[in-house]
């Protein structure tokens, strides 16, 4: 039951402390670095020089995450939508890896995706939360999220546990693969504020505390409030913060049933600037990478008169440009993401109770969609 919560969904939240600390759980070395998965023997990515994810909303915005874990790890990779994987399916050979990123393993279109990839040469994976689900038996491989049940019709704590076992993937497959690949760009490396194993992978093990902390201490309920009566909500940012800035915006329209956005922070002077009025609060996603850029781009909006709700760690930059700030801790930029992503599922959940929507069964939506 939901016990001493209103909602599945805010208990959801709630729980992913423990959800993160599941899903990493035995599978990385702290010392070395080193990744393994008890479905996935050794090995297995070794020939892979290609990775195509397929996935559906919230876990496509995991799928994208991934992809530029994989990238920045110097690895070809794409996410697709899987419901348009059919209409243009990029060429998979023999050293491809298809990935399915669901986590009901249930998604009609995910699953066309999946069964398309495995009538080709390529190699298979299903990433899901449930360990009878047809993803989990129609891929060659599996790898569980053990994010435990998922209620609430929004995805939050699964939205998590994905993006942190693509990442740890994205390590997994580097290693194996190491000496067949060029390195990655200097520029990707260079850009990361500390982007050395041991910085990422000490943040990793204490990811779970610190979202437990953020849980705490997190103001969205009083930006929610502050925020209530305007007219659309955009979400911005850049590398990972484009897809956690996508995902802010789908939790916060289909929970809320306000007009939200994401964009890419980059993409605004092109065509969106046109809609941030002072009635369109602008949620900007810092996750430590080409920071300034991003600031530049929440400047834009700020000129319009755009309330601006900085995502970011205390004594950030765009504190002097900000009218409300979510705050999240200093980590390892491939973490950031995740910390920025609860902060925006918490946002989200407030803004809905505030407008009594039917926060755990949203109007016209399914936690499974089983059709085409
Ligand atoms: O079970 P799946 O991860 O394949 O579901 C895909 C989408 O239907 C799902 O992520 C949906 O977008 C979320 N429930 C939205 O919060």
């Amino acid at each position: 039951g939901k016990g001493e919560f209103d909602h599945y969904m805010l208990k959801e939240i709630t729980e992913q402390p423990t959800s993160i600390a599941q899903a990493t759980e035995g599978r990385y070395d702290s010392r070395t670095g080193a990744v393994s998965f008890e479905t996935v023997p050794d090995g297995t990515f070794s020939d892979v020089d290609r990775v195509v994810l397929v996935a559906c909303g919230t876990s496509y915005h995991a799928a994208r995450y991934g992809e530029i874990s994989l990238r920045r790890a110097g690895i070809d990779a794409v996410a697709l939508l899987a419901n348009e994987y059919g209409v243009a399916a990029p060429p998979v050979d023999e050293r491809t890896l298809v990935v399915a990123v669901t986590q009901s393993g249930e998604t009609a279109d995910t699953l066309d995706a999946l069964r398309r990839a495995g009538e080709s040469d390529a190699t298979t994976l299903a990433v899901t939360n449930v360990i009878g689900s047809s993803a989990a038996r129609d891929a060659d491989h599996r790898l569980f999220i053990r994010a435990g049940p998922e209620i609430g019709v929004a995805a939050t704590k699964t939205f998590s546990s994905q993006a942190i076992l693509l990442t740890m993937l994205a390590r997994r497959i580097a290693d194996e693969t190491a000496g067949t690949r060029s390195p990655p760009a200097k520029a990707d490396v260079a850009e990361a504020r500390s982007s050395s194993v041991a910085d990422r992978w000490s943040d990793l093990d204490r990811l779970p505390s610190l979202v437990a902390d953020l849980l705490e201490t997190s103001s969205a309920e009083s930006i929610a409030r502050r925020y209530r009566d305007d007219r659309a909500y955009f979400f911005i940012g850049r590398g990972l913060g484009y897809p956690v800035a996508l995902e802010g915006a789908l939790k916060f329209k289909e929970i809320t049933y306000e007009h939200a956005e994401g964009f890419a922070a980059g993409e605004l002077k092109h065509g969106p600037l046109a809609l941030v009025t002072p009635e369109t609060p602008v949620v900007t996603v810092f996750t430590g990478t080409e920071d300034a850029q991003t600031l530049k781009n929440a400047e834009e909006a700020a000129t319009r008169g755009a309330p601006i709700v900085a995502v970011c760690p205390d004594g950030h930059p765009a504190l002097d440009v900000a009218d409300a700030h979510l705050r999240i801790p200093d980590v390892d930029p491939t973490l950031s993401g995740i910390l920025a992503t609860v902060q925006l599922q918490l946002l989200s959940y407030h803004a809905a109770s505030l407008l009594e929507r039917a926060i755990d069964k949203p109007r016209n939506l399914a936690k499974s969609v089983t059709v085409e």
